[in-house]
């Protein structure tokens, strides 16, 4: 289980800094430290020689210093301690620490691959924020395609500073030139029926998906997009399948009375009760649900962040990135449920998440011998059954 990691307590290194000085005011002088930081990176992370070339070993490792740095002294900040962006904020504080560790100590493929895993995170809390770009950021107009490896990579780049319009022209011309590559490889090899593993197309769909359903709710919009690639022959056929499930459950939304937002309790707890409740029993939620819930469970704590139902919020945030998996985003299913414990010992969804995440481990160490769960993740499940009122 390569989640797991994640659970060790890091041990933070005490820096002694001359060019970073102490806390951030606004979480936009944060955000704009750690973009120049992240982009001065960027030409190192999507070329393996020019990350390993020992010329470039000081710059980078005083870039990566900052950026973790950078990170860490943004967290007092209000937005970043509100219950949803509060996961997010810690991954991506104990991925950068680690990233940093393995470059320090010479392991290097570890840290590029880490440092490229950055982005899925920094869109873990980007995909919470109510709005598009803001335009404000004039150094995004200095970034262009070719400091990009791909046009995915490139497309996440425009997904993750939320120019969602622009991110989606570049997902489709990846789409576009992946299938023609592929058309004409079969062609070489004259097989109708081989289809060449590509998963930035599936990434890509999943992408527009994820900005029409759980950034901004708007099914009508997903399945202009989506509708296009349905029945398209050169798309491999479990991409077809997932693809008319997709076109299914949008337009039963489209049908919906919801309208993307929960403004009172009441509309929080029928949500709940029609959406995740009933099909926890009979258990056919898809993707579509399950990202449509997110951006609403989003929506409501990050508006209300001291509402009774954050823990709730916790609980499903949990369970709907766990069953997501790692496919969409990075998840932080764990974690949701973890602060669900911590922060809420006394509600009564705190021992739900207690089960919730009990039950992920067991799953994780269970094999054809039984299951095995190591000691040190039984004294984290002992600790956080000891938080339980
Ligand atoms: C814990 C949540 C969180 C994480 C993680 C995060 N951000 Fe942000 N980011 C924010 C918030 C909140 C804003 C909006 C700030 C505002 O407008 O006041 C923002 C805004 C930005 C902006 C300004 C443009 C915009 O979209 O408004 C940039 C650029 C940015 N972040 C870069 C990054 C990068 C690069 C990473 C990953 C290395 C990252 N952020 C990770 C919360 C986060």
């Amino acid at each position: 289980m390569a989640k797991k990691g994640l659970f060790f307590v890091v041990c933070f290194f005490v820096v002694s800094l001359t060019n970073i000085n102490g806390e951030y005011k606004t979480t936009k002088e944060a955000m704009n430290e750690i973009f120049s930081t992240f982009v001065s990176l960027l030409p190192y992370a999507s070329n393996e020689m020019r990350f390993n070339d020992p010329n470039a070993e000081a710059y980078i490792k005083t870039k990566l210093l900052k950026l973790k740095t950078a990170f860490k002294n943004a967290k007092h900040l209000k937005k970043i301690s509100t219950p949803g962006f509060q996961p997010s904020f810690e991954i991506v504080t104990n991925h950068l620490e680690q990233t940093y560790e393995n470059f320090s100590t010479q392991n290097k493929s570890f840290a590029r691959t880490r440092l490229k895993q950055t982005a899925e995170m920094c869109i873990s809390c980007h995909t919470q924020l109510p709005k598009g770009v803001s335009s404000t950021f004039r150094q995004f107009h200095t970034i262009k395609r070719d400091q990009f490896y791909n046009d995915y990579e490139y497309a996440d780049y425009l997904f993750l500073i939320r120019n969602y319009s622009s991110a989606i022209v570049q997902y489709e011309k990846e789409i576009k030139s992946r299938l023609a590559k592929n058309k004409a490889l079969r062609a070489i090899q004259n097989s109708k029926n081989t289809y060449y593993l590509d998963f930035t197309i599936e990434k890509s769909l999943k992408r527009i998906l994820t900005i029409y359903t759980k950034v901004f709710y708007n099914p009508q919009k997903a399945l202009t997009y989506l509708e296009r690639y349905q029945g398209n022959t050169d798309l491999p056929n479990n991409l077809k399948n997932t693809l008319t499930n997709w076109v299914v459950d949008l337009k039963r939304w489209k049908k919906d009375s919801f309208d993307g937002s929960l403004k009172n309790e009441k509309e929080f707890d029928n949500f709940v009760k029609k959406h995740l409740d009933e099909s926890e029993v009979d258990g056919d939620s898809s993707d579509v649900d399950f990202l449509v819930a997110a951006g609403a469970l989003y929506r409501y704590v990050n508006r209300a962040p001291k509402s009774e139902k954050v823990p709730e919020v916790l609980f499903w945030l949990g369970r709907i990135d766990n069953e997501l998996e790692h496919s969409y985003f990075y998840s932080l299913s764990e974690l949701y449920l973890k602060n669900c414990i911590k922060n809420y010992p006394k509600s009564k969804f705190a021992r739900k998440c207690y089960q919730q995440y009990k039950e992920i481990l067991e799953i994780g160490f269970t094999g054809t011998s039984g299951t095995h769960i190591p000691k040190d993740e039984l004294e984290v499940l002992n600790k956080l059954k000891s938080y339980l009122k």
